[in-house]
């Protein structure tokens, strides 16, 4: 039954509905402004009045203006072709748009109906199969995309009949399934799903157990992320965020990419929708664009649509999950959409929490995070969403309620430092602070004995010790000058300069040093860690400062050098040289 109502009361995109009939939380409707259609959703009922929030400019818009409840919730469009797509939070196509934004009311389809997709079947007449199975199969790009029985879909059914391999649209019927009831339902290879509600097409969510390489040293040698787990980079504006995500983008052990740009400013938006299409994949030499799904936040749209776009985003991650792929959200950054929330909840009089968000805005982020992960499929396949968002809180402040709410919900904490940016240390991820909780795991620390080193973590464990002892060091001779200490305070603030230049400064626009993968990692780590293990008797400063500079210099030549290529191995040469001679 679908309900109708009447527009009593509008604060700006808040608009007040009187019912005729039930609706429900996050129910779409849509208002009828002076015969533009605007799209919404209902976040409060109380009675026969409901509280929704509008998805584009109230402009004109009165009261006893009609509202046409659709009984379904805010849905994502499932199906091959999301891939090379670039969407708003509503899943308006932006692609067919070249740059020209959407007008006011008007909605465009997210798939292409006409093209045709080369469909093998995976599933056979008699086959028994639950939600989430495979059927059958195309291949999106490069990539194998399955088509899979509806997430709806409660129960056991029984293929009738598969398609036989040949081209089809995707609204061509390619298995027909019986339900227990002995009906017969048709199944496309589009489906949608409500872009709330989590998928839940697994048999289990065990906890992560690999990492997910980024060929970014800070991240990989320091702070690994799991595959399947999730992370956050809190960052004052023109600290490095968009920077380090796109290199996570590019370089990331992952099959599916999905970017939420929820932008700081339009032209940030407009910036990720020119230049991420240049991108070229390091894997495969192709466009990094045909693996990916971009979601991005027109600047026409108010507020509301950027809290729509990171659960559209996740929704289609999770859905590409389903299929046994490795997939990563970058969203950047998720601080516009915890604006949004508080900005709702302002209009609508809540009673406010910390700095006026919403009081349960802890809640909502730890639950939005809890969607990520590594699964077990029904077969016994696995598919993983890693997730990592970046954070922009006002003024640097990482003790504001946005950076503090993901904090509790995310396992690893890249904090980028506006100190190191401005000394263009970059990546300028805070050493210190900065901690990856995969770390701890025993099964990661496993992996990373099998896969890198024996010890890896303990390795990775004194390199933090280094650095903190090198910032003491630092601290005191800034006091007390450079002769007011020991020598050894020296050589502990420049071991831990080496270590900040070698292993933490990385280059993300150097073809060479922009990617490291895990063995390299693991040889310049090695080096770096030798050289601190030295004990160097220097005469005095000058000598401490002069060697280190020397070991500085070659060790980043190195780093800018193919990897054991001539180049590499004369720096090499030279380094154990100045090794013996120092001492
Ligand atoms: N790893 C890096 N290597 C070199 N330059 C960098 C790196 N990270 C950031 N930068 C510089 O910092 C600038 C701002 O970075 P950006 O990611 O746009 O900041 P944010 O998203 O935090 O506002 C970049 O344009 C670039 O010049
Ligand atoms: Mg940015």
């Amino acid at each position: 039954m679908k309900s109708t109502g009447k527009v009593t009361g509008i604060v700006s995109n808040l608009v007040t509905v009187l019912t005729d009939g039930p609706v429900s939380q996050n129910e779409i409707c849509y208002i009828d402004c002076g015969g533009t259609r605007l799209m919404a959703e209902v976040i409060k009922v109380n009675g026969k009045n409901a509280a929704v929030q509008v998805f584009e400019s109230t402009r004109g818009l009165k009261n006893g203006d009609k509202v046409e409840f659709e009984d379904r919730m805010l849905e994502a469009s499932l199906g091959p072709g999301l891939l090379s797509s670039c969407y708003d939070g509503l899943q308006n196509d932006l692609t067919t748009m070249t740059g020209v934004f959407l007008k006011r009311g008007e909605y465009t389809e997210p798939l292409d109906h006409s093209r045709l997709w080369d469909f093998t079947p995976i599933a056979a007449p008699g086959d028994k199969v639950t939600a989430a199975d495979w059927l059958g199969e195309v291949r999106e790009g490069w990539l194998p995309h399955k088509i899979m029985v509806p997430f709806s879909f409660k129960g056991e059914y029984t293929v009738k009949s598969v398609v036989p391999a040949g081209q089809y649209n995707i609204d061509t019927t390619v298995a027909v399934l019986t339900n227990e009831e002995g009906e017969d339902v048709d199944v496309t290879m589009t489906q949608k799903w409500p872009v709330k509600v989590a998928i839940k097409a697994y048999r289990e969510k065990p906890r992560p157990s690999r990492i997910m390489e980024t060929g970014v040293r800070v991240i990989d040698t320091l702070n690994p992320i799991a595959e399947g787990g999730t992370g956050f980079i809190p960052g004052p504006f023109g600290c490095g965020k968009t920077v380090l995500q796109h290199a996570i983008a590019k370089q990331g052990d992952a099959e599916v990419i999905v970017m939420a740009a929820c932008g700081e400013r339009a032209n940030e938006v407009v910036e990720i929708f020119t230049e991420f299409p240049e991108l070229i994949d390091p894997h495969t030499g192709r466009h990094l664009m045909e693996r990916t799904t971009i979601i991005c936040n027109t600047s026409n749209m108010p507020v509301a649509a950027r809290e729509a776009s990171v659960y559209t985003a996740m929704t289609i991650c999770e859905y590409y999950r389903a299929m046994g792929l490795k997939v990563l959200l970058l969203a950047d950054s998720t601080s516009r959409w915890a604006q949004a929330l508080r900005e709702m909840s302002n209009r609508m009089e809540e009673l406010p929490g910390a700095d006026a968000f919403p009081v349960d805005l802890s809640a909502i982020i730890s639950s939005f995070y809890a969607r990520a992960g590594m699964v077990v499929l029904n077969n016994g396949k696995t598919g993983s969403v890693t997730f990592i968002g970046t954070v922009s809180p006002a003024g640097g402040n990482l003790k504001e309620p946005v950076t503090e709410s993901t904090k509790k919900a995310a396992r690893c904490f890249y904090a980028l430092e506006q100190n190191r940016a401005d000394k263009k240390r970059y990546p300028a991820v805070n050493p210190i602070d900065s901690y990856s909780k995969y770390l701890e795991y025993p099964e990661i620390e496993e992996y990373l004995s099998e896969k890198v080193t024996p010890g890896w973590v303990g390795m990775v464990e004194k390199t933090k010790n280094i650095i903190r002892k090198g910032r003491e060091a630092q601290e005191q001779i800034n006091i007390l000058g450079d002769d007011g200490v020991p020598m050894t305070y020296h050589e502990q603030f420049w071991k831990s300069e080496l270590v900040d230049f070698i292993i933490l400064q990385q280059d993300a626009f150097d073809p060479v040093d922009s990617v490291t993968p895990m063995d390299r990692q693991e040889y310049m780590l090695k080096l770096v860690l030798d050289i601190c293990d030295r004990n160097f008797d220097f005469e005095d400063f000058e000598e401490c400062r002069r060697f280190f500079n020397e070991a500085i210099n070659l060790l980043r030549q190195m780093n800018y050098s193919e990897f054991r290529s001539g180049n590499f191995n004369k720096y090499q040469e030279q380094l154990n040289n100045l090794i013996s001679n120092g001492k």
